[in-house]
């Protein structure tokens, strides 16, 4: 046994880092890979789940963040910046603490959940929510970091995408060859570009003996990829990608074309529908943007776009945990009882 060491360590001589430059990190990375039962007999695929939600801030963005922090402090950066639906600014606001760095975030009032505003709001990052979309404040966010001193930190920052692309590397690395499937949510676009570049790296150094083809899913009210224009006003339940312009929108389309893949539209219904599915019969609580790729791996199965026993790994990229409010709307209220056992065994028809 031997414990993990953030995927700086694990991955350095693949990451644009020197022996100088400081690590900045929280052991991201390592993440399970978790084999899915039911989702697999549904589809009679061999389907794996990448856990993404159990990095340190409960999300995926701490691999790009690691890096792209590091990178930040080595420049000599003092502050760092980002426009996020929530789990950029978390991870942003906690590797900013860890280098001594000042961070800001700008939010889309309102559209976020409320567990990445309360991780932003405990780091000590400065916040503001603004009355637009996302878009709106990514663009914002690039004028800033144009015209003060102040680093940006959104994967329009190619380390970010360095960082990311470990994760494809982890499952190569658990399966011992790239899986025939990869199945992954996509808002701004960056997570399926930075998994492409990982498996075409272990490809090309013959770590792995095949590249998977890319399924990509946006959620259907927030779809420019798939529609073929940017979408003005997005909406979906699935805040994390309510994204109408994304900012690597022609890596994410070289991502799909040169895999032999797809990018395709999932409804909020089929997304609800996977999250609960992943909670109630797989046992694994994650966001509702995360279950764009189970959506979408069931949406692909109808289509019969999948051969038997093909082997599918889905990205989950975000803990259940990061949006309470959603979760409990869908459940049913507990009961309330008094303290008296036999009162506990009659409302749980024990007897
Ligand atoms: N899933 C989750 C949970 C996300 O937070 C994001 C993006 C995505 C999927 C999509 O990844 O943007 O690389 O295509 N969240 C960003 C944020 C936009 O600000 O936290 P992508």
């Amino acid at each position: 046994f031997r414990a993990w060491r953030g995927l700086i360590e694990e991955y350095r001589d693949r990451l644009p880092v020197t022996s100088t430059t400081p690590v900045v990190t929280l052991l991201e990375g390592g993440t399970p890979l978790v084999p899915a039962r039911r989702v697999s007999a549904l589809t009679g695929c061999d389907v794996h789940l990448k856990v993404e939600g159990l990095n340190p801030t409960g999300s995926f963005k701490d691999r790009g963040m690691t890096v792209a922090i590091s990178k930040a402090v080595e420049e000599g950066a003092k502050a760092v910046i980002c426009a996020s639906t929530g789990n950029t600014s978390a991870s942003a606001a906690a590797y900013a603490v860890r280098a001594g760095l000042t961070c800001a975030v700008l939010v889309p009032r309102g559209k976020i959940a409320m567990g990445k505003l309360a991780q932003a709001l405990v780091h000590g990052a400065k916040l503001l929510q603004v009355d637009g979309s996302f878009d709106d404040c990514l663009e914002m966010t690039r004028k800033l970091a144009e015209n003060y001193p102040i680093a940006l930190v959104n994967s329009v920052n190619p380390h970010r995408l360095q960082g990311q692309k470990t994760a494809a590397f982890e499952i190569v690395d658990a399966l011992g060859d790239a899986p025939e499937v990869h199945c992954i949510p996509v808002g701004n676009a960056g997570n399926i570009s930075a998994y492409w570049m990982g498996y075409r790296e272990y490809a090309a150094d013959g770590l792995a003996t095949r590249t998977p083809r890319m399924l990509g899913f946006q959620a259907s009210g927030s779809a420019p990829i798939v529609d073929g224009a940017p979408v003005t006003h997005p909406h979906t339940i699935a805040t994390a990608i309510r994204i109408g312009n994304p900012a690597s929108w022609k890596l994410a389309e070289a991502a799909r074309d040169e895999s032999g893949g797809d990018i395709q539209a999932v409804t909020d219904r089929q997304i609800a529908a996977a999250y609960k599915l992943l909670a109630q019969e797989e046992g694994v609580f994650v966001e509702l943007a995360s279950a764009a790729s189970v959506a979408g791996l069931l949406q692909a199965h109808e289509q019969g776009l999948l051969r038997q026993g093909e082997r599918v790994v889905c990205t989950v990229t975000g803990n259940g945990l990061k949006d309470p409010d959603w979760a409990i709307s869908g459940a049913p209220t507990p009961l309330t009882i008094p303290v008296d056992a036999f009162a506990a065994a009659h409302a749980l028809e024990l007897a």
